[in-house]
C-alpha cells in the first residue's frame, strides 16, 4: 500500500517507519524538502532497545499524495484544519484520512472540510520520543484503537490489520469514540498537572497530588456519563493511575510543550471536557481552573 503521513513528530515518525518495513511510505510536512532523513530506534518486544536504523522516505511530493491509498494525519489537534487544507488540493474523494491526536473536538472540522472521504480516528498508546530533531526512539508499546466516524469509512476493518502487522497491538472498533474518551480522562488527569509542576508522570503518585487527579476524575467521569459512556471516578483514577506507573520516567506531552514554549493541546484536552460541562450544565470548576493556569503559561510563554 502506499501511505502519507502528514507531520513528522514523534508519533507520525514512529508510525512512517513501522509502516515503511512492508509498505511505501510518503511524509507531508511543513516544509518543502523532497525528502527527509532520520534516525528510528525501535524497541523489541522484551522493551530492550535495538540498533538504530536510517531512514530516507520521499516527502512533500503531490504526486505520491493523491496517489495514497491511505493519509495518516499524526499533527496535533489545533493543527488539523491546517494540516487538511494544506493537502486538500490533491487528495481523491476516496481516499481514507485516518487521523490521530491526543484529546478530542477535531471531528466536526474534519468531516465539515472532507464530506466525500472515508474519514476514521485512532488512539494510541504507543510511545515515542525525539531526543534531538532528527532521531526517534521508540520508548513504550501499548494499544491503538482505529475506527470510523464516517458511514463511508465503516467497512475499512482490514486497515486495523495492517496497522497492527507493523506496530501491534492494533485493533478496529466499533465505536471509537469510547476509547478516544478512556485516553481523553487519562491526558486530562496527567496532562496538565506533569505541565503545571513541570514534573515526570511518575511524580504525580505522591499524597499532594492524589485529591486534584480524583478532582479531575470526577468531573470527567460525570461528563462520559452524560455523553453515555459509563464510568465512576474511581474507575478513571484507577486507570490513570496505571499509566502513571507505567510511564513513570516519561515527560507527558504537555510538560514538553511547556517547556519548550510550544502550544499545548490544552483546548483539546481539558478544554473538551469543560465546553462539554457548558453544553450538558455540569460544572467543571477544576478542569476549568487547569484550563485557565496552563493558558496563563502558554501566553506568558509567547
Ligand atoms: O500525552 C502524553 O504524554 C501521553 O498521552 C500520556 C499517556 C499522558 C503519557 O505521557
Amino acid at each position: 500500500m502506499q501511505f502519507t503521513i502528514v507531520g513528522a513528530g514523534s508519533i507520525g515518525c514512529l508510525w512512517a517507519a513501522s509502516l515503511a518495513k512492508v509498505h511505501s511510505v510518503h511524509l507531508w510536512t511543513r516544509d518543502t524538502q523532497l525528502h527527509r532523513e532520520f534516525t528510528f530506534t525501535p524497541l523489541d518486544r522484551k522493551t530492550i532497545t535495538v540498533a538504530p536504523t536510517q531512514l530516507k522516505l520521499p516527502s512533500n511530493q503531490a504526486l505520491r499524495l493523491q496517489q495514497s491509498d491511505c493519509v495518516l494525519i499524526t499533527v496535533k489537534a489545533f493543527q488539523v484544519a491546517q494540516a487538511i487544507e494544506a493537502i486538500q488540493p490533491w487528495l481523491a474523494p476516496s481516499t481514507p484520512i485516518v487521523i490521530m491526536h491526543n484529546g478530542m473536538g477535531s471531528q466536526a472540522v474534519a468531516l465539515q472540510k472532507l464530506p466525500h472521504n472515508p474519514i476514521l480516528y485512532a488512539t494510541t498508546s504507543q510511545a515515542a520520543f525525539k531526543p534531538q530533531p532528527d532521531h526517534v526512539q521508540h520508548t513504550g508499546i501499548g494499544q491503538t484503537w482505529l475506527g470510523a466516524i464516517n458511514p463511508a469509512a465503516q467497512h475499512l476493518h482490514n486497515l486495523a490489520d495492517e496497522f497492527n502487522n507493523v506496530l501491534a497491538p492494533c485493533q478496529w472498533h466499533q465505536d471509537i469514540q469510547q476509547p478516544l474518551w478512556q485516553k481523553l480522562a487519562i491526558n486530562c488527569a496527567i496532562n496538565p498537572l506533569t505541565a503545571l509542576h513541570q514534573c515526570k508522570n511518575g511524580e504525580l503518585t505522591q499524597q499532594k497530588y492524589q485529591t486534584a487527579l480524583m478532582n479531575i476524575c470526577q468531573e470527567v467521569a460525570e461528563i462520559m456519563c452524560a455523553e453515555g459512556y459509563l464510568t465512576t471516578a474511581e474507575t478513571l483514577k484507577e486507570q490513570a493511575d496505571q499509566v502513571i506507573q507505567a510511564t513513570a520516567n516519561n515527560f507527558s506531552s504537555m510538560n514538553q510543550d511547556v517547556c519548550h514554549h510550544r502550544q499545548t493541546e490544552i483546548d483539546y484536552i481539558t478544554g473538551h471536557i469543560v465546553r462539554c460541562g457548558q453544553h450538558y450544565n455540569i460544572r467543571t470548576p477544576f478542569n476549568a481552573q487547569l484550563w485557565q493556569q496552563i493558558k496563563t503559561m502558554e501566553q506568558k510563554a509567547s
